[in-house]
């Protein structure tokens, strides 16, 4: 977070005040006081222009405490439907991937709905009958608003083509409502050409043709999985950034990386910045900073292409920072 800060500040033009205010949440206040996201935090965070989340988790919080109290709490409280991830193979960067792909896609992952919402329930818990139901939420306003988005994102590229990821021959209801939409939509798009991929088969193309995708648009818990597997193939979850956007403006955006918190290397500054350094460009070119956004993004990629050996976290830092300067 403090070299996400570093570069976000050397990237603002010198008449821009750039004001921050730090909150100490995740498993650090959980064990102070039990709370995760407290109200009057919540509050106060409503009034900002953006979000800079870091890396949180901790093996000594239960799992889904943080998850669910902190991470989900945001975007479900701030609307941040679109769920935004790139997927893009730097130069210099290796992939595990054989040969030389470009990769270079984006996936508008939706981020209120799905299985998400915790609509479900047990029965008969602890016994042998137990039943466990995870109701996926799906509505006609939440697909259409993402779609919207993802073609918007797709006309504005260069290669202008959607691909709607889904599972429509099995999940029929709500694969069903998502591709009509997903059709619907796409009359008022002309020169944007689109493609249906069920999930399973993306994932073989995300491995194998990965050059195939521009635009991705998928549901949330599809969007999930298809990005951690987007961040293996364009040089790991180190680099791969994020933006949980509420395009309205009616709460602030929230930028952060993909990844989560790495207890095992904490306090010896050998984490890599990157992907929270780029999550702050997509901050940028969220508030309209596009030049400053460019620059970040510039700098990351020279940075990667001339890696050789082990920097420490300020060390990253501190190079992003005076690129973006210089
Ligand atoms: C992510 C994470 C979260 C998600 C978890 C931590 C709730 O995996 O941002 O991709 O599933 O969205
Ligand atoms: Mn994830």
């Amino acid at each position: 977070m403090a070299e996400g800060l570093k570069v976000l500040s050397a990237a603002l033009p010198a008449d821009v005040k750039l004001e921050t205010t730090e909150y100490d949440l995740g498993a650090r206040l959980y064990h102070r006081t039990g709370e995760t996201l407290p109200d009057a935090v919540l509050e106060e965070l409503k009034d900002r222009d953006a979000i800079l989340l870091g890396a949180i988790g901790d093996p000594s919080v239960p799992s889904g405490v943080l998850e669910r109290g902190l991470l989900l709490k945001l975007r479900f409280a701030f609307d941040h439907h679109i769920n935004l991830r790139p997927g893009k193979l730097f130069p210099g960067v290796k992939s595990p991937l054989a040969g030389d792909p470009q990769i270079d896609f984006v996936v508008v992952r939706e981020g209120t709905e799905g299985p998400y919402v915790g609509n479900g329930g047990t029965l008969r818990a602890g016994t042998e009958q137990e039943v466990a139901t995870e109701v996926s939420l799906n509505t006609a306003f939440g697909i259409e608003r993402v779609v919207r988005d993802a073609y918007r994102r797709a006309q504005a590229r260069p290669r202008k083509k959607l691909t709607l990821v889904h599972k429509n021959n099995v999940l029929v209801h709500a694969g069903h409502l998502w591709t009509r939409i997903f059709q619907e939509v796409g009359r008022e798009f002309p020169e944007v050409t689109t493609d249906y991929l069920h999930v399973d088969a993306a994932t073989i193309f995300f491995v194998t043709q990965p050059e195939r995708f521009d635009v991705i648009v998928t549901d949330n818990l599809f969007g999930d999985i298809l990005t951690d597997l987007a961040a293996a193939v364009t040089g790991g979850i180190g680099l791969a950034a994020s933006g949980n956007i509420n395009p309205t403006g009616a709460f602030p955006s929230m930028f952060e990386p993909v990844h989560g918190s790495a207890p095992d290397i904490a306090g010896q500054g050998k984490a890599d910045p990157t992907a929270t350094v780029l999550s702050v460009a997509m901050l940028l070119e969220h508030l309209g900073y596009t030049a400053e956004a460019a620059k970040v993004e510039a700098a990351v990629a020279a940075d990667l292409a001339e890696r050789t050996g082990a920097r420490s976290t300020s060390e990253v830092g501190d190079a992003l920072a005076a690129r973006v300067s210089g």
